[in-house]
């Protein structure tokens, strides 16, 4: 026998049966009882909650010879010639498959004739929205006069795009959502009809994943079972269901607010390693970040979400540690991301842009990110991660020129006061400053006036073996690669290698100082030249005056720096 999909095998086949729609079944086995059927019905929701289910119900109930408390006996001769289909007087038409010009065509000719068996002639036609302008126009001359045992079932998910001159004369009946505790008493009932044991946790997980679809509860039930033996168990849910466990999903949350750009995207090359399906993911760390909302609103979560207290006291605890905007923000993107990725043939990729979004408001300038990124700035300074600023000069100077500059200069531009030898020194300051940067301070690093090249490699050797470079770097770091692919090496100063970017690589630029990517490229470039060469980004047009930011203590200093530029010093810009 061939296998036959759980949705279609476990599909109700009497009003009793069908789940969480009572207000409709309920109303069309008053009309039966009643005898009071109308012409025309209109049955509207989202998919799988029981349309096409209740409408061959219906089609049946009308119709039976021996109807039991107005359910269909599904036993009688029409029920079962509607069951086979071998009686015509029961048509379904999928408005889907084409146009429907000709099967209306068809069903104005054939709708004349009287049934030959049953009392109606039922014509059910699913997604009815999908009828072209023509067909709708003879659908309606049909609807304007139906013969006595006419009986027409339109079945749509989207019944604004139906002309109000058909909607005028259906009754319309909307299928709801089924709810969750609906849902788990159908998921339990159907696995005890095929001999499944799935717990309590399981069928919990399935019905919430299901968001009120019986079809797709079922879906993945079937999917559970086919995997393997009689038993379902949680993770072996969780693995069909592509998601990440709870803790998982918790883990990425801290990264995001750590922002942690690199631990993000390796938990995400995990979870596609691990042969998860990133939509589900995407949907599922959407809701989790939904539970991360009701925690922060309701006073008594554990009434709204239905997950463990565990879960919940730490929905609670992450809570605080966002603010409300910022939720909303990242719900409204990962929203939009849901929708995005399902139509897409590389979710991973759009789930990686919108979590580099996510963690940097930066790339977005819309208000909502940058009211994110005035929060995430506040929480850094109450939580101490980051000091007043200093003054900062920011001067602007060619790169190529070398200047000639006595040590006395040199040292003067450094907040440095020992009697070290001015590379030592410069190499120190840098140190120093890199070591600031780790505490997320956004300035350049480095006090670099003298444009002489420090590094023990020429910059022409640099040059020509970038490409053996980058070779290598795409073996090893495929991310770091992405983004220095759209730089090229434009000069070294000091001991810094500048690389510059056009104006439209931007987001790579920015990406390429990333702490965590900078201190990767800056091994490499040790492991590949042997020499200590920090990195500088520019942009192309900033090459030949690029900006350099010296940060001073004192505002002596920023006379002995317009000294010592001399002729430019009106480039100083003091901020
Ligand atoms: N309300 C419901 N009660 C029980 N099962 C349902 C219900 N809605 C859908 N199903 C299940 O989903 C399958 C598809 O439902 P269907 O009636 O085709 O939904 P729709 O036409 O609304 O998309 C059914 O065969 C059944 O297994
Ligand atoms: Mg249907
Ligand atoms: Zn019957």
């Amino acid at each position: 026998m061939s296998y036959q999909a759980l949705y279609r095998k476990c599909r109700p086949t009497v009003f009793d049966d069908v789940v969480g729609q009572s207000h409709v079944t309920e109303t069309l086995k008053n009309q039966i009882n009643l005898n009071n059927i109308a012409h025309a019905y209109l049955f509207t929701g989202t998919r799988g909650t029981g349309k096409t289910s209740v409408a061959r119900i219906f089609s049946r109930a009308i119709n039976c010879q021996d109807i039991v408390d107005n359910n269909p006996c599904n036993e009688c001769d029409t029920c079962r010639g509607i069951i086979d289909e071998s009686l015509m007087d029961v048509v379904e038409i999928d408005a889907a498959s084409n146009n429907g010009v000709d099967d209306i065509r068809e069903l104005r000719e054939n709708i004349k004739y009287p049934p030959t068996k049953c009392k109606y002639k039922v014509y059910i036609i699913d997604e009815v929205h999908m009828l072209s302008q023509g067909a709708f126009n003879a659908l309606l001359k049909t609807l304007e006069e139906p013969p006595e045992y006419a009986c027409f079932i339109l079945a749509t998910t989207e019944p604004h795009k139906i002309p109000a001159t058909i909607l005028s004369r259906c009754q319309r009946f909307d299928f709801k959502r089924i709810s969750f505790e609906d849902m788990n008493d159908l998921l339990v009932k159907v696995a005890e009809e095929v001999t499944i044991d799935i717990d309590e946790r399981s069928v919990k997980m399935i019905s919430r994943m299901s968001e009120g679809a019986a079809r797709d509860a079922l879906s993945i039930l079937d999917q559970c079972i086919s995997y393997g033996e009689n038993t379902i168990t949680y993770d072996k849910v969780l693995n069909i269901l592509g998601i990440a466990r709870d803790n998982i999903l918790f883990d990425m949350t801290e990264k995001i607010l750590l922002e942690d750009f690199q631990g993000v995207m390796t938990m995400i090359g995990d979870i596609v390693a691990a042969g998860k399906d990133v939509n589900q993911f995407i949907k599922a760390f959407l809701k989790h970040f939904r539970n991360i909302m009701i925690a922060k609103i309701s006073e008594t979560p554990e009434n709204i979400i239905d997950e463990s207290d565990e879960s919940i006291r730490k929905y609670v605890e992450y809570g605080e540690k966002f603010s409300m905007d910022h939720v909303l923000w990242i719900i409204d993107e990962l929203a939009k991301l849901e929708v995005d990725s399902k139509y897409s043939s590389n979710p991973r990729f759009l789930l990686e842009m919108s979590l580099v979004k996510i963690l940097r408001p930066t790339y977005d300038d819309s208000i909502e990110a940058l009211k994110v990124r005035i929060e995430n700035l506040e929480r850094k300074i109450e939580m101490g991660l980051i000091s007043k600023p200093q003054r900062r000069v920011e001067s602007s100077t060619k790169i190529e020129t070398s200047v000639q500059t006595t040590e006395d200069k040199k040292i003067q531009t450094v907040p440095q006061t020992s009697n070290q030898s001015p590379v030592q020194s410069n190499i120190e300051s840098q140190n120093q400053v890199r070591e600031e940067s780790s505490n997320e301070i956004v300035e350049e690093p480095a006090v670099e006036v003298k444009y002489e090249n420090h590094s023990g490699i020429s910059f022409e050797q640099v040059k020509g073996s970038w490409e053996k470079f980058l070779n290598l770097i795409k073996r090893e770091k495929i991310f770091l690669y992405a983004f220095l692919i759209e730089g090229k090496p434009a000069a070294i100063n000091n001991k810094t290698l500048v690389i510059s970017f056009e104006r439209k690589f931007d987001f790579h630029k920015e990406s390429m100082e990333q702490k965590e990517y900078r201190r990767d490229l800056e091994e490499m470039l040790f492991t590949f030249y042997n020499v200590d060469l920090s990195i500088s980004c520019v942009f192309d047009d900033e090459i030949g005056g690029a900006v350099v930011h010296v940060e001073v203590d004192d505002s002596s200093d920023i006379e002995k720096i317009q000294n010592f530029l001399g002729d430019d010093k009106d480039k100083l810009e003091i901020l």
